[in-house]
C-alpha cells in the first residue's frame, strides 16, 4: 500500500484537477468565473478534500466516490474565506498569498463570487455518483455544517464575541469554534464517512476524531495569527489581536493553548485506534493540524 504522503499527494493533484474542471465550464459572467477561479485557484492548504478522501480510504470505500464531496466541500469553504475577508466582516487584503477578491475584483463582485461558489458547491454534490440516498445525507451535512447552526452560525458570534475576549468563557469560545471551523471539518469526514458506508459505530468514531480536529485546526489558527508571518501565511498575521478577536490565546494564553492543542492531538490519536493502517492518512492529517505553520 502506498504510504499516505504518497496517497495525500494524489488526492491533493485529484482535487486540484477536479476543481480546475467545475470551473472551466463556460459560465454567463466572464468576471464573476475569474473573481470564483481567483479565489480558489489561489491555493490553500486543501485539507477539508483531503479529509473526504482519508476517510473514504480509512473506510475501504471506493475512492472515485470522495471525488464530489471533496470538491464541495473546498468550494464551500472557499466561499466562506472570501465572505470573511470582506470589509464588513474581517477586512483583510491578503488571502492564500494573493490579495483578496474584494482588492482584485470589488466588493460586489465578492460578494457574488461567495454565493455562486456556494451554489455550485451543491450543485456539484448533487451530481455525485453515489446512491440518491447518500448523496441526500451527503447534502444535507453540508448544509447544515454551512448554515447557522454550522459556519454561518458561528462567524456571526465570532462577530458579537469581537471586544470580549475577558468576558466569554472556554465553553463558550469552544461553542464559536466548534460552529465556525470545526463544522465544515466535521461535514467532510460525514460526507467521507457516507460515500465509504460507515457503520455506526465507526462514524461515532470518526465525528470524535472530526470534533478534535476541528477544535485543534481553529486553536493552531489563532496561534499562527500571533506566530506566524504573513508570507509564510498567505493572510495578514497579527489581525485578531488588531481587532480584539476572541481567540484561544487571548482567552486562555499561548502557553495555555498549545496544551489544549497537545490534547487534542491525544484525542484524535485515541479515537483512531480502532481503525488500522488505513486510517494512517487521517493520522497525517491530524498532525499537519497540530504542526503546520501556514
Ligand atoms: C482558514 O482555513 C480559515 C479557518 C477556518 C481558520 P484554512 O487554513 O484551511 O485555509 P486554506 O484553505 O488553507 O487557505
Ligand atoms: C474564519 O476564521 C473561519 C471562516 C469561517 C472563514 P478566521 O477569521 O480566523 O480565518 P482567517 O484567519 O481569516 O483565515
Ligand atoms: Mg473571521
Ligand atoms: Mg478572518
Ligand atoms: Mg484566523
Amino acid at each position: 500500500m502506498p504510504d499516505s504522503a504518497a496517497l495525500l499527494a494524489d488526492w491533493r493533484a485529484r482535487t486540484e484537477a477536479d476543481l480546475d474542471h467545475v470551473l472551466g465550464d463556460c459560465f454567463a459572467s466572464a468576471r464573476l468565473a475569474d473573481a470564483m477561479r481567483h479565489a480558489v485557484k489561489a491555493g490553500g492548504k486543501r485539507i477539508r478534500p483531503l479529509l473526504v478522501h482519508a476517510t473514504v480510504h480509512a473506510l475501504g470505500g471506493d475512492g472515485e466516490h470522495a471525488r464530489q464531496p471533496a470538491v464541495a466541500v473546498e468550494l464551500l469553504h472557499t466561499y466562506s474565506l472570501v465572505h470573511d475577508d470582506l470589509p464588513a466582516m474581517d477586512d483583510d487584503a491578503l488571502r492564500r498569498g494573493q490579495p483578496t477578491v474584494h482588492v482584485a475584483f470589488d466588493e460586489a463582485t465578492a460578494i457574488l463570487a461567495g454565493d455562486a461558489l456556494q451554489t455550485l458547491a451543491f450543485e456539484i454534490l448533487a451530481n455525485g455518483g453515489v446512491p440518491a440516498e447518500t448523496c441526500v445525507k451527503q447534502l444535507r451535512e453540508l448544509a447544515h455544517a454551512s448554515g447557522i447552526d454550522g459556519m454561518c452560525g458561528g462567524q456571526m458570534r465570532d462577530l458579537e464575541a469581537t471586544g470580549t475576549a475577558d468576558t466569554l468563557s472556554i465553553t463558550e469560545l469552544e461553542r464559536l469554534h466548534a460552529l465556525k471551523t470545526g463544522a465544515l471539518l466535521r461535514a467532510a469526514v460525514r460526507m467521507g464517512a457516507l460515500a465509504g458506508n460507515a457503520d455506526g459505530a465507526q462514524r461515532a468514531t470518526l465525528d470524535r476524531y472530526a470534533d478534535a480536529l476541528g477544535l485543534a485546526f481553529q486553536i493552531r489558527d489563532d496561534l499562527l495569527d500571533i506566530e506566524g508571518d504573513s508570507a509564510t501565511l498567505g493572510k495578514t498575521a497579527g489581525k485578531d489581536v488588531e481587532q480584539a478577536k476572541s481567540t484561544f490565546p487571548a482567552l486562555l494564553g499561548v502557553e495555555a493553548s498549545r496544551q489544549r492543542l497537545q490534547q487534542l492531538a491525544a484525542e484524535m490519536h485515541d479515537a483512531l485506534a480502532v481503525f488500522d493502517q488505513r486510517a494512517d492518512a487521517l493520522r497525517a492529517i491530524a498532525r499537519q493540524v497540530i504542526e503546520r505553520d501556514r
